[in-house]
């Protein structure tokens, strides 16, 4: 009993709480020009284990889709409709006749954001946005909705000023005001901050100051690691500081206790020629890094154990989104529901996981020396223990008899037969692994679960090959480090 008291005080004298365990989620962008019909995106949210989903608006169709699923659902109120809004209670409560009362009983909706990151992108309405957040609040309360929907509203992370080091971190000042009332309304109203945080943007406007590994969550070197000098809280990653950076803007104005909640998260698995970062490997690194951290309930260094909910951004590419080659490539999933790359999970719970494990397939390299092929399925047939018969003249996986084929074939096999184990998929470098079936008519292959291949459903999780390339990055410019950091405030001992 004592000892509870004791834990319920330290909780409490934490501020956040810790009585959650975190979640991943993630968002759900349709500038994607061949769009998946609501039914088709519900289909691929179940089978990835997706819980959490935020949606940019208030879609009908999407959120009919979602009913009876259980997922949980953060809608928004799009920017465009807000000012109306903030304007008049009959227009909010209008709103959410309209788009939330229909699902209340079906589908979970569990928070709105009034509008996405609108104070960075309409800067000079930003003194509306909390009478609508409120007028929204009002409708809820008089449906009864009130404890169960939560009401807040996105923020880019640009809006705190002097992130690093953490502890010095502030709202612009011009938003003040604004950042207070807000506060003040989602303290009272038992509600979260929402931060789109992303470590990409961080890293690239760093120009270099901050190191890759660093913003994609890789071991550094403790002499690497950053410490705040007015804490001497040790940072190993971009993320943290940026969802502390946060909790300290909001210590400045004396709001201790507002969880956050990270709205957006996420990197770009292709680039233009500018954006040489942006690639499936870190997008791969850094999604399936951030996905563990979450999920361990890691917490940040300022509080750490408490939950850091985090939406990634996103489902789907959105092939459609103005700008650089990177915006349209944010997505975890191709529109036909065909995973962008192989996360890399193993043992990280059960999101974006059990489905899918069986769905990767390793294939022999198609420009990969023949001889070493020819030996390498000598090997499985032999060896390996790969039943092989079913490549033999007259059977089923006899066609295309080439060495291509007949290695994929064995491969595969011997793949499957060790539990798609890490290295499993090598065979000196001539074999490799993919998330596309490679089943043909007739010749079904180990992992397809019977299915003939035009359909890919999961993603698998399996460790893409040797995928932890830790290439070392080079000493960093102590200048542009403490230019970008703060010099006095934020040390780094370097070696
Ligand atoms: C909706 O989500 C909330 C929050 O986790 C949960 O407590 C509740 O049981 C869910 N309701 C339904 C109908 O699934
Ligand atoms: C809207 O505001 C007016 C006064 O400002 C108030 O009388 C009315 O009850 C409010 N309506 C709703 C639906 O909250
Ligand atoms: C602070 O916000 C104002 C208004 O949105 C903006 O004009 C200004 O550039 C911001 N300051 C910084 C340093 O980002
Ligand atoms: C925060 O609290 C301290 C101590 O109570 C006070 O001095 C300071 O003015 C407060 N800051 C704001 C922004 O209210
Ligand atoms: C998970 O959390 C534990 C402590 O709670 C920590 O020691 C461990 O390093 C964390 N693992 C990852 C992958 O973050
Ligand atoms: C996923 O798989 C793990 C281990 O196989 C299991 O413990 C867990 O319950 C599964 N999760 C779901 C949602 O099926
Ligand atoms: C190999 O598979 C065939 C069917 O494809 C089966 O008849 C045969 O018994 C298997 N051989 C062994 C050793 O399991
Ligand atoms: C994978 O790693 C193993 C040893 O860990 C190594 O022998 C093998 O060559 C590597 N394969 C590739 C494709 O890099
Ligand atoms: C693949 O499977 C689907 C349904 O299972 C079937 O309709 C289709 O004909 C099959 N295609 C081939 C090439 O076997
Ligand atoms: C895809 O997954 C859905 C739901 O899990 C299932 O109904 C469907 O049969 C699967 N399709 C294929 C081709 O595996």
């Amino acid at each position: 009993m004592v000892i509870n008291i004791f834990i319920l005080l330290l909780l409490l004298a934490l501020g956040v709480s810790a009585d959650q365990d975190a979640f991943v989620g993630v968002n759900i962008g349709t500038a994607v020009s061949d769009m998946p019909n609501p039914t088709q995106v519900a289909v691929l949210l179940k089978s990835q284990q997706l819980r959490h989903v935020r949606l940019y608006d208030a879609d009908q169709g999407m959120l009919l889709a979602l009913s009876g699923t259980g997922i949980q659902v953060t809608v928004t109120v799009p920017n465009q409709q807000l000012l109306a809004i903030a304007q008049s209670n009959t227009t909010a409560s209008n709103w959410v006749s309209r788009n939330i009362l229909p699902h209340v009983g079906t589908t979970n909706i569990t928070a709105i954001s009034v509008g996405n990151e609108f104070l960075t992108t309409n800067p000079n309405a930003a003194s509306v946005l909390v009478s609508a957040l409120k007028y929204i609040h009002s409708a809820l309360i008089s449906a009864k909705l009130d404890s169960q929907i939560k009401v807040s509203t996105t923020h880019s992370s640009s809006i705190i000023l002097d992130s690093f080091p953490p502890s010095q971190a502030f709202f612009n000042r011009t938003l003040e005001p604004v950042m207070i009332s807000l506060l003040e309304f989602l303290q009272s109203t038992d509600s979260y901050l929402m931060l789109n945080v992303y470590p990409y943007s961080d890293y690239i406007q760093s120009n270099g100051a901050i190191p890759l590994d660093y913003a994609l969550f890789r071991p550094l070197p403790p002499e690497m690691e950053a410490i705040d000098a007015n804490t001497l809280l040790h940072y190993t990653n971009v993320f943290d500081a940026v969802v502390d950076a946060a909790y300290f803007a909001m210590l400045y104005l004396n709001y201790t206790n507002i969880p956050i909640v990270v709205t957006e998260s996420g990197w770009p698995s292709k680039g233009d020629s500018s954006e040489p970062d942006a690639t499936l490997d870190n997008a791969n690194t850094y999604n399936s890094n951030l996905i563990k951290h979450v999920l361990n309930n890691t917490g940040t260094p300022k509080h750490p154990g408490v939950a850091t909910s985090t939406y990634i951004y996103e489902l789907y590419n959105e092939d459609l989104k103005p700008g650089s080659e990177s915006e349209k490539n944010w997505g975890l999933f191709d529109s036909d529901g065909r995973p962008v790359y192989v996360l890399n999970l193993m043992d990280s719970g059960s999101v974006l996981a059990n489905d899918t494990t069986d769905r990767t397939y390793c294939v022999a390299k198609k420009d990969a020396d023949k001889k070493m092929l020819q030996a390498a399925l000598d090997w499985a047939c032999g060896p390996g223990k790969v039943n092989c018969s079913v490549m033999l003249q007259g059977e089923p996986c006899y066609q295309p008899d080439t060495v291509v084929a007949h290695a994929t074939y064995a491969f595969d096999a011997y793949y499957h037969q060790m539990a798609m184990a890490d290295g499993t998929c090598n065979f000196n470098g001539v074999a490799t692994v993919t998330t596309t079936n490679p089943s043909r008519d007739g010749c079904t292959f180990p992992g397809s679960g019977g299915s003939n291949g035009t359909i890919n459903n999961g993603t698998s999780l399996v460790p893409s090959s040797n995928s932890t390339t830790s290439g070392g990055f080079s000493k960093l410019d102590s200048v542009s480090f403490f230019r970008l950091f703060g010099a006095f405030l934020w040390t780094v001992a370097f070696l």
